[in-house]
């Protein structure tokens, strides 16, 4: 057997060109919306990410607003920029390229995004609604795995889901909707003992690790669905957290790196972004 490949590109490209025709009514009503991302530092990734939010948001009629910092920016400044951005009423979604530089509290930071302009779904607010099932901007890269799930018509519900990983950005807030969606949840992370029994039990694997090829295919059950969320260089090629050419043989669906996950999750700020424009109707 080999895994069905779900595509993110071909997916995400369905829903730009969607979001494109509503950003343009919604531009016709008055409504120009407005994505702004502060990046602070040299991280040479987030430099990658970062434009490529900025070039989605162009190519849909979204007006992306850059805010470059140095390394050695102080919070007060970055907050300062944040209320300022909060108070501009043309601004529609803010969002703070993540990991910061060592010496800022990530999410003392990413606290001081107005809710509502929190398109990025990583404020305390954000993520509490989550929990309570009463998200309002869901984070991107969740939303785009789930949405790459239903795009397959594949079942959550009461299907056994390992996380691994454990992160703000993806591994707690999939871990909770997967678990809203009614799948029996684990999350695994470094501490985890015996990593294999729990993933040889999984129905879907989400693998949010951070190491290249970590998931072998002796740790997965035939007919899983694995969702591979890593990006990482391994030598000079772009690798995934997934030993891919190997599990794809035994999965029955499985992400490509690049090109599953990766490109889900800009689509989802997009969509995320228009909501909040359309908010101000
Ligand atoms: N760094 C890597 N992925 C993300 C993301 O989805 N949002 C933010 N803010 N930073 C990131």
């Amino acid at each position: 057997m080999t895994a069905r490949i779900m595509d993110g590109r071909r997916l995400s490209t369905r829903i730009i060109s969607d979001l494109k025709k509503k950003v343009g009514i919604l531009s016709k009503k008055g409504i120009v919306p407005r994505l702004d991302i502060i990046l602070v530092g040299e991280d040479n990734a987030s430099k990658i990410y970062v434009s490529n939010k900025i070039r989605t948001s162009e190519q849909i009629g979204i007006k992306g607003e850059l805010h470059k910092f140095p390394e050695k920016t102080s919070k007060e400044k970055i907050i300062r920029e944040i209320k300022k951005l909060n108070a501009n009423e043309k601004v529609h979604g803010i969002l703070v390229q993540l990991p910061l530089p060592q010496h800022l509290d990530e999410q003392e930071i990413v606290d001081k995004i107005e809710p509502s302009k929190d398109v990025d779904g990583l404020t305390t607010y954000s993520i509490g609604r989550l929990t309570t099932g009463n998200a309002n901007f869901e984070s991107c890269t969740p939303k785009g795995i789930i949405r790459l799930i239903e795009n397959e018509k594949i079942k959550i519900e009461g299907r056994n889901a390992v996380v691994i990983g454990r992160s703000n950005i993806v591994g707690k807030p999939i871990s909770l909707m997967l678990l809203r969606r009614n799948a029996t949840v684990t999350i695994c992370h470094s501490k985890t003992k015996q990593l294999q029994e729990h993933t040889k039990n999984a129905d879907i694997i989400i693998a949010a690790v951070g190491r290249a090829n970590f998931l072998k295919e002796a740790m997965v059950k035939k007919g899983a669905i694995v969702i591979d969320v890593g990006m990482n260089r391994d030598g000079g090629k772009i690798a995934g957290d997934v030993d891919f050419d190997k599990v794809k043989f035994k999965a029955s669906y499985i992400t490509p790196v690049p090109g599953g996950v990766g490109p889900m999750t800009v689509a989802m700020l997009m969509e995320n972004t228009l909501k909040a424009a359309r908010a101000k109707l």
